[in-house]
């Protein structure tokens, strides 16, 4: 037997470089070193200075032999704005640039498992981003099998999978301005799927908008890997799963991922893979709240508001009466001096019901028993969050996948509200009166049975059990 046979698979983890693809993959990563495979995760080196800066990243690790950190390079300079509206710029660097790189470190042994010095163990498998595409190319190349992951809800990657066939169809440029009008060409979402509920990219009506090139070839791209790994759970997604097999068919629904690693955390302690300093002073101010009686306001790692948004939703939330926590990133605020320009009525009724930080311990605040619902951005990861801890929420979508999202949360889960395309003092404060109180049984009721089926699924036999060991099989045999 050839000695690199004789120990465990090497994977290699290339995450998408923002926060809600990073968060989700480390947690795979964790996952598959916990099963006794060799991983190393290949960071870009801005991704990884980050996590220096604001994690543990550097110690968390000291007890798990299996795993290591690598870097690259994204190919752009230092003070590169790479959040925010620039990400298209970073995507394009990492496809002319870092691909390069990826295949010279690769086949350089650049990328090789260092064991106690003596034996040096060779990527048998990668695991990659399914949007990085490029990936896909070098495994051919050099042969090495490889598995695609999308950390974007399984509802937006269909509609990725249906944009060839809505633009044969002529449905999409639209006709006219109707955003209400239902969309026919993605099936199994007939009877719901509006036009304003596709991902946003949508609303330019360009073929040529690079958006909508990048992403329809999506179901071509994903369906050249081995398989195609998923943060969801069969019994939240079982229609669209269903509808992307016909695609794709080996699908790893392995979610919620962050549940999921928590179960098989033994050694390690509580992961943060935060890109923001936390502020955990958020917690002791819950601890002193009613159960259910916060709502808690976050809009994720990207999306931004201007000013008059900013005050809308601050007098929403402050006229609803109700008890709310908010993340209020820096950078996500147009014009700095936003503070000093709060009027006096709602920095009294902040100071009387509210609680604002720039980034929160979140799955910690979900997971708090003072915490009622979530007015969120809909990113696929705070989706996921909240319905694991079976919290109702309020849906303000921002961009991309998170507009579809939103259309899923009120029409097809019926976990919450879809305040997409509104920003209005008084929707806020009717949206959280309704969530918070005069319906909040309904939605309590309905998330709570979500959440009771996301913590089944993770028990042994349960789906995402299932898949996951399928999944771990699966790299051992390729990896022979
Ligand atoms: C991006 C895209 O915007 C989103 O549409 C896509 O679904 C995933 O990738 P992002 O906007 O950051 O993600 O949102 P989300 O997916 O919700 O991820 C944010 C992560 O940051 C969550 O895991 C959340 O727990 C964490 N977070 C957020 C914190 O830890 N603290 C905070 O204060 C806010």
């Amino acid at each position: 037997m050839d000695e690199q046979e004789s120990l465990p698979p090497h994977v290699l983890i290339f995450p998408l470089p923002l926060q809600g693809p990073v968060n989700s993959m480390f947690k795979l990563a964790e996952l598959l070193c916990f099963s006794g495979l060799h991983i190393t995760i290949l960071l870009t080196e801005n991704i990884h200075n980050r996590l220096v800066l604001h994690t543990d990243i550097t110690s968390r690790f000291d007890q798990c032999p299996g795993f290591q950190i690598k870097t690259i390079s994204d190919g752009l300079p230092d003070d590169h704005p790479r959040d925010g509206g620039k990400f298209l710029e970073v995507f394009d660097s990492l496809r002319t640039k870092t691909k390069t790189l990826f295949k010279d470190m690769l086949t350089s042994d650049l990328l090789c498992f260092d064991l106690d010095g003596k034996e040096r163990r060779r990527v048998s498998c990668i695991i990659a981003d399914g949007v990085l595409g490029f990936t896909c190319d070098v495994a051919d190349e050099i042969s090495v099998p490889i598995f695609c992951v999308r950390t974007i809800s399984p509802c937006c990657l269909w509609i990725f999978f249906c944009l060839p066939k809505l633009i044969e169809s002529g449905e999409y440029p639209f006709e006219d301005d109707n955003l209400d009008e239902l969309i026919k060409s993605v099936p199994g979402a007939e009877t719901f799927l509006r036009r304003r509920d596709l991902p946003s990219f949508c609303r330019s009506g360009d073929l040529t908008d690079s958006n909508i090139q990048l992403y329809k070839t999506e179901g071509q791209e994903n369906s050249r890997a081995h398989g195609l790994i998923l943060n969801t759970f069969e019994e939240l997604d079982e229609p669209i799963l269903n509808q992307m097999r016909t695609i794709c068919p080996n699908l790893y629904p392995i979610g919620p991922l962050h549940a999921h690693l928590k179960k098989k955390q033994t050694t390690l302690r509580p992961s943060s893979n935060s890109l923001w300093a936390e502020d955990r002073t958020c917690i002791d101010w819950l601890n002193n709240q009613l159960p259910n009686s916060v709502i808690y306001v976050s809009f994720g790692s990207i999306a931004t508001m201007t000013n008059d948004q900013l005050i809308e939703f601050w007098y929403g939330l402050v006229n609803s009466g109700q008890k709310f926590l908010w993340v209020i990133r820096p950078d996500s605020i147009a014009g700095e001096e936003w503070r000093s320009k709060i009027p006096v009525d709602l920095a009294t009724g902040t100071k009387e019901r509210g609680y604002i930080v720039e980034w929160a311990p979140q799955e910690e605040v979900l997971a708090h028993p003072a915490v009622g619902g979530f007015w969120t951005h809909c990113g696929w990861n705070s989706i996921l969050e909240s319905v694991y801890e079976g919290k109702p929420m309020i849906c303000w979508p921002y961009f991309f996948d998170q507009q579809v999202n939103s259309r899923f949360v009120e029409k097809v889960w019926g976990i919450g509200l879809d305040m997409k395309d509104t920003c209005d003092r008084e929707i806020v404060e009717k949206m959280v009166k309704d969530l918070m109180v005069l319906r909040k049984e309904e939605f309590l009721g309905r998330a709570n049975h979500m959440s009771k089926l996301a913590k089944n699924c993770l028990m042994e036999g349960g789906s995402s059990y299932s898949n996951f060991d399928r999944l771990v099989k699966d790299i051992k045999s390729l990896s022979d």
